[in-house]
């Protein structure tokens, strides 16, 4: 099954992502962590994406689409994935049903996350990961059972660079401009399965799992 899952900053599709791709046994692939590992690790790539990510903006077109080229064509694919915040422009969507069409792969369904603008800016501001292993938390809807540190593996909890309010003011604009246009675009092509996410994460993987049978 391929999937999209699109919707605002903070809407959820990262938190559900995760546990449709283990349950389902296929890759959640999320341009913002790849792009979040090429940062990491310095390379080009991260360095060229780090300067649109701290400003809350979007990275080129160009240079997105040839990550997620590459990733499609990987052997994990092949029994589906869940594109996670790709595409997120109408140059990027087209550029994906070009890729598909040349792999005879085609998008099962786009999950739309619809949430307001409010709920975003407290799910971003109190997000917190865990700087060894990746977990997510969040300080009132998810927290740890010691403040700032990983239940897991005991590693700090930290904030995404992004994630402070003057950056997420920014993202949500950057979103209504360039990316809630697909939500038409997807419509069009039958594919939109519209999902309330302001809603529990379980009741929320619930709609999901009903909405793509
Ligand atoms: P990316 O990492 O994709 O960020 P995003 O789309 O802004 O999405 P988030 O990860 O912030 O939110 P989410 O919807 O996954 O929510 P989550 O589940 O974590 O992109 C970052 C940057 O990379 C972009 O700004 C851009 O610069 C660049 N980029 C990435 N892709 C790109 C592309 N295709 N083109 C160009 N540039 C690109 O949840 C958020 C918080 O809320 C968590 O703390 C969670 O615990 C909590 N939460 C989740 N669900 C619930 C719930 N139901 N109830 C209560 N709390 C909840």
């Amino acid at each position: 099954m391929n999937l999209i899952f699109l919707g605002p900053p903070g809407a959820g599709k990262g938190t559900q992502a995760k546990r449709l791709s283990e349950q389902l046994g296929i890759p959640q692939i999320s341009t913002g962590d790849m792009l979040r590992e090429a940062k990491a690790e310095g390379t080009q790539l991260g360095k060229k994406a780090e300067k649109f990510m701290s400003a809350g903006q979007l990275v080129p077109d160009d240079v997105v689409i040839a990550i997620i080229e590459e990733r499609i064509k990987k052997a994990d694919c092949q029994k589906g994935f869940i594109l996670d915040g790709f595409p997120r422009t109408v140059p990027q969507a087209i550029a994906l049903d070009k890729i598909l069409k040349n792999s005879v792969l085609r998008i099962d369904s786009v999950i739309n996350f619809r949430v307001e603008d409010p709920t975003l800016v407290a799910r971003l501001s109190g997000r917190r990961l865990c700087a060894s292993c990746g977990r997510g938390y969040h300080i009132n809807f998810a927290p740890s059972k010691q403040v700032g540190v990983c239940d897991f593996c005991g590693g700090n909890l930290i904030q995404r660079s992004d994630d402070h309010e003057a950056t997420i003011t920014e993202r949500l604009k950057v979103y209504n401009q360039q990316t809630a246009p697909l939500i038409a675009y997807y419509d069009q092509a039958g594919l939109l399965r519209d999902i309330n996410g302001d809603d529990e994460v379980v009741v929320i993987y619930q709609k999901i799992l009903g909405a793509i049978q």
